[in-house]
């Protein structure tokens, strides 16, 4: 009798805790369905990092659903996350003849990294360092958005063989910056690495830079976290859950506490957008929306969506 009240017990706890799983699932998915109708409903004005985004969704969802074992409770919820990574590759594949007409320049420069498959990317998790507060605290945000762009596109020139120059080694390795400067290293060398520019040599230095990096973002996402989330802080913050859990943090910046916070930034219209005062190329829509930060935020959730997807 024992035993048999023990078995169902543990029945019970493992079900309901299965069931609260299913949920923030579907509720992940309800949440990006919104964001992604939103962001459908403003094709002709998305801007090329609105894009990065998408794609960013859509290959991440494409890792989500194509690898996960077809359990027979998952099956609606795989069939979900399949729609969903169809919607936004519509909506980059959409997009992309208006951004060669609107900015040119930029486009060509940038076209390799909103390609169909440039964001595959499934890497293992890491432990984030011990590192000190104080190790940020002589931070600075100076990395110019184009600067980074400057560089990104260096790495995509015809026979560039991966070669770096001397000023975007300099910026894109430096310990000094904070907030986005921070991000747009660990961004880079992502990319880097999805251009097949991860050589032997360079790798373990790399590996250890953005796992330096991302440990030291994961402590302004905290202080963050203890300021009470100020909405001026939000666009990065979610910035910093999409590189980092691109980056193989799911476990660090995927928790329950943080995704709630995201799925309550959420406008009724399926849009986010709180103005941050320091975020370059953001392009303000109607009813308060941001594109670029819709953007930001569905890339977000497609790591909280890996995370807790790989929890079953
Ligand atoms: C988007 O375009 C790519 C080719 O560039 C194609 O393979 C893909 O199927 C398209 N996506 C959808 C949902 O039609």
């Amino acid at each position: 009798m024992k035993i048999i009240l023990f078995v169902s017990i543990v029945c019970l706890v493992s079900l309901v805790s299965s069931y609260d799983g299913l949920k923030v699932l579907n509720d992940i998915i309800v949440s990006m369905d919104r964001g992604l109708n939103f962001l459908n409903s403003q094709i002709g004005s998305l801007n090329l990092d609105s894009i990065i985004g998408t794609r960013i969704v859509e290959d991440q969802l494409r890792i989500a659903h194509e690898n996960h074992p077809k359990s027979e409770y998952l099956v609606e919820i795989l069939q979900k996350i399949e729609k969903l990574q169809r919607d936004a590759s519509l909506i980059s594949n959409k997009s992309i003849p208006y951004l060669k007409l609107q900015e040119p320049n930029y486009y060509w420069k940038m076209k390799d990294i909103i390609a169909p498959g440039s964001w595959l990317i499934n890497k293992r998790h890491d432990d984030l360092l011990l590192v000190k507060k104080t190790q940020f605290v002589i931070g600075r945000e100076e990395m110019d958005g184009s600067f980074s762009d400057y560089c990104i596109s260096n790495l995509f020139r015809k026979n560039s063989n991966c070669r770096i120059s001397k000023s975007c080694n300099k910026v894109m390795t430096s310990p000094f910056f904070n907030q986005y400067s921070l991000t747009h290293q660990v961004f880079f060398w992502l990319i880097f690495e999805r251009a097949g520019c991860f050589l032997y040599d360079s790798s373990v230095f790399i590996n250890y830079f953005t796992q330096h990096s991302c440990s030291r973002v994961f402590l302004e996402a905290r202080e963050f976290e203890k300021e009470g989330y100020p909405k001026d802080g939000r666009d990065l913050f979610m910035e910093q859950t999409a590189i980092c859990g691109l980056r193989g943090f799911r476990r660090n910046f995927c928790n329950a506490n943080w995704l709630k916070e995201i799925l309550k930034w959420q406008k009724s219209s399926g849009c986010w957008g709180e103005s941050s005062s320091n975020k370059r190329d953001e392009k303000g829509l109607k009813g308060g929306c941001l594109a670029h930060q819709t953007a930001v935020a569905l890339a977000a959730l497609s790591q909280h969506l890996r995370f807790n997807l790989v929890q079953f």
